[in-house]
């Protein structure tokens, strides 16, 4: 009935009549760099890491450096992570002041005090079983874990990082972790808490970039359900109960749907997390030629930003702001 009155594709074209009917453009500030910052490592470290192409081991004055890069192509935040150099039961290093993750935060903030610093909150890249809190009865005992991931972020806040992003999935982490930052003094800090973060296979390449593995069982116990969606809405309204500034939805491609309901039943900024494998799926198959990794890597950002995003964290950072700095 309607043909040939409406004919959708007069807006397609031109470039120009496109872009000015365009709902969802990207731009850098969407992006927050992860980062993987090495203890004990020599001035000037910068390790390839084999599972993610184009990411690396750095120690803290390269990671000062890149974080002064990102800065520099328009990206407003970046998120560390720490691989500590030795580990415990306890995941003791994770909040040591002079810890990786500590020492870089310092040298980012001196040398680029505008970026927003991160720190990724979580025991797993610590402890020397794997998993993300302390262990009893060969289970992940939740309440004890809380106390050590709130000295975790106290000591992260202390050492300069401008927000705290607990990763861990233990029950009640974000009230303790809020009440701990109050204590002492960092009232102001926000909370960006990995809200929705389910068990998922697309962490397996960070698993091995940050040596965290764990080394019996899986995180099931602890992350959400690949198979549930009205689970999200109740993690993260808890979350947000107890002082989350802003959710995370992870893995983001693959959860565009969670990202949505949860950007549509809350008022608090969401951010996407396209975690490793998303990456590296990119990555690997655009090295044998199956894909056209620029383009593969705007789309996917952009449908992780059409779907609700007010923020992305994304390895793809830095390479995305280029590709937007020649678009302009
Ligand atoms: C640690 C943590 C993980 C990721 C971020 N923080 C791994 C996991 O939970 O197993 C995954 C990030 C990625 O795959 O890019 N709690
Ligand atoms: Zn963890």
């Amino acid at each position: 009935m309607a043909f040939p009155i409406h004919r959708a594709r007069r807006l397609r074209m031109s470039p120009t009549i496109r872009h000015m009917v365009r709902e969802t453009a990207l731009t850098p500030h969407d992006f927050i760099l992860p980062l993987f910052v090495v203890g004990g490592s020599d001035a000037g470290t910068k390790k390839p890491i084999k599972s993610m192409p184009g990411c690396y081991h750095v120690s803290p004055d390269v990671a000062a450096q890149m974080a002064q890069e990102a800065h520099s192509v328009g990206i407003p935040g970046i998120i560390l992570f720490g691989l500590p150099v030795r580990k415990d039961p306890y995941g003791s290093r994770a909040w040591a002041d002079d810890g990786a993750v500590q020492r870089a935060a310092r040298e980012i903030k001196a040398a680029q005090p505008e970026i927003c610093v991160i720190c990724d909150t979580c025991l797993c890249e610590y402890t020397d079983h794997g998993h993300c809190g302390v262990l009893k009865d060969c289970t992940v005992d939740n309440d004890a874990t809380l106390e050590l991931l709130a000295k975790t972020a106290v000591s992260q806040a202390r050492a300069g990082a401008d927000m705290v992003a607990p990763s861990d999935m233990m029950d009640g982490r974000v009230a303790a972790i809020r009440r701990a930052l109050d204590e002492n003094g960092f009232i102001n800090k926000p909370i960006m808490s990995y809200a929705a973060k389910y068990a998922s296979s697309f962490y397996g390449p960070f698993r091995e970039a940050a040596e965290c593995a764990p080394s019996f069982g899986d995180r099931r116990g602890y992350q959400m359900d690949p198979g549930n969606a009205r689970e999200a809405i109740r993690e993260v309204a808890l979350d947000i109960e107890e002082g989350a500034d802003i959710v995370i939805v992870k893995p983001a491609l693959p959860y565009l749907d969670i990202i949505k309901i949860t950007r549509d039943t809350f008022s608090v900024p969401v951010a996407g997390y396209q975690v490793s494998g998303e990456y590296a799926q990119i990555k690997g198959a655009a090295a044998i030629g199956l894909v056209d990794e620029i383009s593969n890597m705007m789309e996917s950002l952009t449908s992780i930003k059409r779907a609700g995003a007010d923020m992305i964290i994304t390895y793809f950072a830095i390479d995305a702001a280029k590709v937007l700095a020649h678009q302009m």
